[in-house]
């Protein structure tokens, strides 16, 4: 043990990080929906259902033995992190989370995103960033080389939630083309709701939007979709379009937003899906939501074999792991 004679500590050539898949997802960031191809969406589900039915017989593998993830939340989360965090730790990988301690992390000392972002590269393989600014996914993945996947920028985007509401749907319901969609809630800064929304213009989907007049959906997303001639309505009550919903979205308004809660006070309480409403709903569709509710679906709904938003939580799991191996080379 001396004059530098150590007995090594590892041996190195037991077991090589390498990538298996060298496709279009290896090293990607995942920062918009439209980056996705209808191909890219297929290959992602049937990966999230490998996913589904390893996590069902097995509970965890070794596929990211090997990674590290930092998941890092500036802005409020339980299942965007915690199911990040799952889904890494059942495929044996390892997380660094900076969720709910941001405000012990130096970003309180005035640290700026660049400059955490890069340094939690130097210690991770992939970045799950959420974060309140437009755009901050995307800047944050100019700067650094491994993998930024985007878990929400401000009222901006959210793209793997696009993608497990788009897997929820064709799961429950078999099939995505011919559907009418009908989104309720707050369209303007619901960020789930512009992803799924440029997601389903791949789909030759029906679209009903309905919300207050303050929170319709943005201007350039609706004439997006006027461009690209899908069949789309604007309403104010879920009541005009229940009856002919196969999916009925439904999100909270997106109190944090609001410059002026004034504004915010006068539609809060807008939405309220009863058993009344649903008994309206056909036999054969489903209620979304991405979750938290705060009061847009009674309890009682919860019931109601056409309530998928517990299983979409579930699915957000399988799609999550199905991204992390893929951007990591493993799937
Ligand atoms: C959504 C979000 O953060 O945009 N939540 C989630 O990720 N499941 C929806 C919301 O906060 O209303």
């Amino acid at each position: 043990m001396e004059n530098g004679n150590y007995t090594p500590l590892f041996n190195l050539d037991s077991f090589e990080r390498k990538p298996r898949f060298t496709n279009g997802f290896f090293q990607r960031d995942v920062l918009s929906v439209d980056q996705f191809s209808k191909d890219d969406l297929d290959y992602i589900f049937a990966r999230a259902d490998e996913m589904q039915a390893m996590s069902r017989k097995w509970g965890t593998c070794d596929l990211l033995k090997g990674y590290t993830l930092a998941c890092v939340f500036y802005e409020p989360s339980t299942r965007t992190s915690s199911s990040f965090i799952a889904a890494m730790e059942r495929l044996g990988g390892k997380v660094i989370p900076i969720t709910e301690g941001i405000q012990y992390s130096s970003v309180s000392k005035g640290e700026s995103l660049i400059d955490s972002m890069i340094t939690l590269e130097q210690y991770c393989d992939v970045i799950v960033l959420r974060h309140p600014e437009i755009g901050s996914s995307s800047t944050a993945a100019k700067y650094v080389k491994v993998p930024i996947i985007n878990a929400g920028d401000g009222a901006g985007e959210h793209p793997t939630q696009a993608l497990l509401d788009l897997y929820t749907i064709k799961s429950e319901l078999g099939t995505i083309d011919g559907l009418r969609i009908s989104m309720a809630g707050d369209l303007r800064y619901g960020r789930t709701v512009h992803s799924l929304t440029k997601l389903l213009t791949k789909y030759d989907v029906s679209l009903r939007y309905v919300s207050p007049d303050t929170l319709r959906l943005p201007l350039e997303l609706m004439n997006t979709l006027i461009d690209k001639k899908m069949d789309v309505r604007e309403f104010s009550r879920v009541e005009e379009v229940i009856e002919n919903t196969d999916v009925l979205y439904v999100t909270r308004i997106q109190k944090e937003r609001f410059t002026d809660l004034a504004q915010y006070d006068e539609v809060k309480g807008y939405f309220n899906i009863d058993a009344e409403l649903m008994q309206k709903a056909k036999e054969k569709m489903i209620v979304m939501h991405p979750l938290p509710r705060v009061g847009e679906i009674a309890y009682a709904i919860d019931k109601d074999p056409r309530a998928a938003y517990f299983r979409q939580v579930q699915n957000g799991l399988y799609i999550r792991m199905a991204l992390l191996a893929a951007v990591l080379g493993q799937a």
